[in-house]
């Protein structure tokens, strides 16, 4: 069977020196069996023809709302239901910005915010413009809103300037867009649970522990394993975001003892356990009924008594087949400890970020993580959207339990 057969996909294409590729990309896309639909902009045209575009891929291209002499409608609807997946190639500055923005004055634009499921770009323009802080803001936009970007290649641009622009080769894009299509239902039949977001501990009724935790990590491993077909329970802190994705069951716990108590239930039966929660390690002894008051003392002591390692709980009940998956927050000797740590609490697979690396740990959407596993493996990866850290951490778990 060919790797894309009975796949819908909306190729976008906008007006940028590189659009000549997409024909090349079309025909890559077909010949692997997928059904392509393809949406111009009104500037495309001035760089390919709608008629090479539609005898390739054996359908009329939408371009406008309307066509003209007959006055049928082209629904954007329909078609964002239909794809299963909506790839722009190329992306030129002004469409990643109209994505980011939904500012919908044209039939791709509106296509991409009717769609329903993955969305890939791959960015086309001069070196200056792909630099631009206007540009890399609205894709930093898109990552965060979970469109995947196919980053621009180095090499030599329309401009003749060599710099980094070019979109990306047609062969690597179909390289990405199988990828996509071969981790959908790799997680089918799997059962996960991820621990997720910060504890609050009562100090009194109206004051706590917390940390800045926000969820986004633990959420978009969520939605990166519902994404691939698994049933997906997050056992979640205070947070004030969740996840997208309605399969995605979220138990609403506050402190780490009501965490641990619905995780030592829920993990039992999983096939993967995430703890991506920033759990408080200690609590308030004691919680007081009414409000502390100021008095007249200069300082005041709470004392703190130890927290439940979730952890490293559920890893004493493991059983054959399960893997658990820990994240280590550090500041120093970050592998050593990431490492030690993996070890005290019996996990499989440990994923490290450290604060001293710049947009990686909380309150960012960007991650940059090092994945290391019992039997000695380590990977660092780049600095790259939560959703892409997500994806990556997904195939180490995976890969892993081929070992298990
Ligand atoms: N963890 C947990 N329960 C706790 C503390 C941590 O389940 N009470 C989990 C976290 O979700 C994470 C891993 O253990 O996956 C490591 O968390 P971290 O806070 O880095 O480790 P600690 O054991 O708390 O060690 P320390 O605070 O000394 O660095």
């Amino acid at each position: 069977m060919k790797s894309l057969e009975g796949k819908h996909i909306v190729l976008g294409i906008t007006g940028g020196i590189a659009a000549y590729k997409s024909a090349v990309l079309l025909r890559l896309l077909i010949k692997r069996g997928a059904e392509v639909q393809v949406v111009m902009t009104p500037a495309a045209k001035e760089f390919i023809t709608p008629v090479t575009l539609s005898t390739l891929s054996g359908k009329p291209v939408v371009s406008e709302f309307f066509t003209a002499n007959t006055g049928e409608w082209h629904s954007h609807v329909d078609l964002g239901l239909w794809a299963d997946l909506m790839v722009v190639a190329p992306a030129t500055a002004s469409t990643l910005g109209k994505m980011a923005n939904g500012i919908a004055d044209n039939m791709l634009v509106t296509t991409y915010l009717s769609a329903k499921e993955h969305v890939m770009v791959a960015p086309a323009m001069d070196l200056d413009m792909y630099a631009s802080p206007s540009t890399q803001r609205n894709l930093a936009t898109l990552a965060s809103d979970g469109v995947e970007i196919i980053e621009a290649a180095e090499g030599e641009l329309a401009s003749h300037l060599v710099g980094k622009g070019r979109m990306a080769e047609p062969e690597a894009i179909v390289e990405r867009v199988e990828q996509f299509f071969s981790r959908r239902h790799d997680m089918a039949g799997m059962k996960v649970a991820i621990t997720v977001g910060p504890t609050y501990e009562k100090i009194d009724p109206v004051r706590f522990i917390g940390n800045y935790s926000s969820g986004k990590m633990g959420f978009a491993l969520a939605e990166e394993c519902a994404s691939r077909g698994a049933e997906v329970i997050a056992i979640a802190g205070p947070v004030t975001n969740y996840p997208s994705n309605p399969s995605i069951r979220v138990l609403k716990v506050e402190s780490a003892e009501e965490m641990n108590a619905e995780a030592l239930k829920v993990c039992a039966s999983a096939d993967v356990s995430i703890f991506a929660a920033a759990v408080a390690d200690y609590r308030p002894e004691r919680v007081s009924d009414h409000k502390i008051k100021r008095e007249n003392s200069e300082d005041m002591t709470i004392r703190l008594v130890r927290n439940p390692d979730i952890a490293r709980n559920v890893a004493e009940l493991k059983k054959d087949g399960q893997t658990l998956v820990g994240f280590a927050l550090e500041t120093d000797d970050a592998l050593n400890n990431a490492e030690r740590k993996l070890e005290k609490k019996n996990l499989d697979m440990m994923v490290l970020n450290s604060l001293e690396d710049k947009g990686a740990g909380f309150r960012t959407d960007t991650n940059k993580v090092t994945v290391i596993t019992r039997d000695g493996f380590r990977k660092a990866f780049p600095l790259k959207s939560k959703k892409e850290v997500a994806t990556d951490i997904v195939d180490m778990i995976l890969e892993l339990r081929k070992k298990q």
